[in-house]
């Protein structure tokens, strides 16, 4: 069995070199995109799209695709591109996309924009960092209602997702469905508070999330079962569900996973709810948490909602250290850790967790059937037998300095205008730079801005 311990102190000390400890191996696609661009290059321009604002990209990329599946880079030079039919793009190898201009929704149909699925070795990407889906989701909010989702990626392996903003999706932004061995870095998601639009939800099995800011009204990086070996690090929510591990329910299969460096303002901290489910949730640190204002800070809710009918999810060995911020309302306590009565909590660490509130001069921890040491949390010895909530009240508020991001405090968006398209930011977590630079910083985008628009041009510049 994998041992937590080891890992743990070697991460501590030695974080800048073992920035894949929770991954299994390498991450992202096999083949770069310039070599796929020297394969060839299918141009949506030359499929029957048109940067006009107008003209439907959704055919020209679904036979931009089918002309590059098996080898090759589809671009999307600068421009506005309406989108009124929706794209399945499936069965590619070794092809990647380059999305340089901005995607408008026109359509109106349910589903996902752009669904990716058994796909091998791909790269959706912006090379200038500019590329970006406008989805207009105010349109449909405004009236109560949801649109489409904008990407879904499902059985693909060996993929990046990087450099792109997704903008006030209709609904959902990102699902990555039974995915591996995939890269997911430098994005921006902005839209409005409202639930349903979950930024960037993954199940699968060694995946790296890094360097993303999202802004919305659900879940902000979310890891769902089954998964195993996922990274989740250097992540803004600002305005925010807040990132989560969940609902889970019967069978749950999750282990290996690793939040670091997780900036929060306005979002939910970090929960693992579930009710009745079974299966287990092992081995996994959250570490590294600044949060600001937050409806859930540190929690794990097996009482959530929706009894899935099992006897109780069973989780273990989870380490929390070096939390600090501040719950809003106090309506919650900052640590509640209510584990199922009929499958209690063990092996939980809580260490160096400061949390406070913004108003008020108590907070409370509240644990149920839930053993280990910090908190609440009553020791191993005890056993591991149910035990009732039980809830103390913290009087003395921590002595912590937790920093800001930029900017990060302003009110939510509103639902009723649309939105402008932010720049991909180039930081997300005080004092950490990203991992990967822009590729607008990169002699990547300069060949891109030196080359016209044409599959010819792209190819030689490429092979510059
Ligand atoms: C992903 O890449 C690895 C290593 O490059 C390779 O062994 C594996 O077969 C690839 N996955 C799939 C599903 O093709
Ligand atoms: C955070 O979101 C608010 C709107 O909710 C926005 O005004 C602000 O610019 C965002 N901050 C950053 C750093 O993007």
């Amino acid at each position: 069995m994998w041992s937590l311990k080891p890992v743990l102190v070697i991460v501590l000390s030695l974080s800048l070199s073992l920035i894949d400890a929770q991954l299994s191996g390498s991450v992202g696609p096999s083949t770069s995109a310039a070599s796929k661009a020297a394969i060839k290059v299918c141009n949506v321009l030359n499929y029957g799209a048109k940067a006009d604002g107008t003209t439907d990209i959704g055919a020209p990329l679904v036979s931009a695709w089918a002309a590059c599946q098996t080898g090759g880079l589809v671009y999307i030079p600068s421009g506005t591109y309406a989108m009124s039919t929706w794209a399945e793009l499936q069965h590619g190898s070794k092809v990647a996309i380059q999305l340089d201009g901005t995607i408008v929704r026109t359509g109106t149909a349910g589903g996902n924009m752009i669904a990716i699925s058994n796909t091998d070795d791909f790269e959706f990407f912006s090379g200038t960092s500019k590329g970006a889906i406008q989805g207009y989701g105010y349109e449909y909010i405004s009236q109560g209602t949801y649109g489409a989702r904008f990407i879904r990626f499902t059985d693909t392996s060996n993929f990046s997702l990087h450099g792109i903003a997704l903008v006030d999706s209709p609904s959902y932004y990102t699902v990555f469905d039974t995915c591996s061995n995939g890269e997911i870095y430098n994005m921006i998601l902005r839209g409005i508070q409202i639930g349903e639009t979950d930024g960037i939800d993954i199940w699968g099995t060694n995946i790296w999330v890094h360097d993303v800011e999202v802004t919305n009204g659900d879940e902000c990086v979310t890891v769902k079962s089954p998964s195993k070996n996922i990274l989740v690090e250097s992540v803004h929510c600002n305005i925010s569900g807040g990132c989560a591990m969940g609902s889970l329910g019967l069978g749950t299969d999750v282990s290996l996973v690793h939040y670091r460096n997780i900036y929060e303002n306005g979002a939910g901290g970090h929960y693992i709810k579930s009710y009745g489910g079974t299966g287990t949730v092992t081995n996994c640190v959250f570490e590294n948490f600044i949060i600001h204002g937050s409806a859930y800070t540190l929690t794990n809710n097996e009482y959530w909602n929706h009894d899935s009918g099992g006897t109780g999810v069973i989780v273990s060995d989870i380490t929390y250290t070096n939390w600090k911020g501040t719950n809003i309302d106090n309506s919650r306590p900052v640590i509640r850790y209510q584990c199922a009565d009929t499958a209690p909590c063990f092996g939980i660490t809580m260490s160096d967790i400061n949390l406070w509130t913004t108003d008020g001069t108590s907070v409370t921890w509240e644990c149920e059937s839930a053993y280990g040491s910090g908190g609440c949390l009553r020791n191993p010895s005890a056993g591991t037998t149910s035990y009732a909530a039980s809830f103390t009240t913290i009087k003395t508020a921590p002595a912590y300095s937790a920093s800001t991001m930029p900017n990060d405090h302003a009110a939510a968006y509103p639902s009723t205008t649309s939105f402008t398209i932010p720049a991909v930011p180039t930081t997300f977590f005080p004092g950490l730079k990203p991992s990967s630079a822009l590729l607008s910083l990169t002699t990547y985008a300069r060949r891109e801005a030196e080359a016209e628009p044409t599959a010819a041009l792209v190819m030689k510049s490429f092979r510059a």
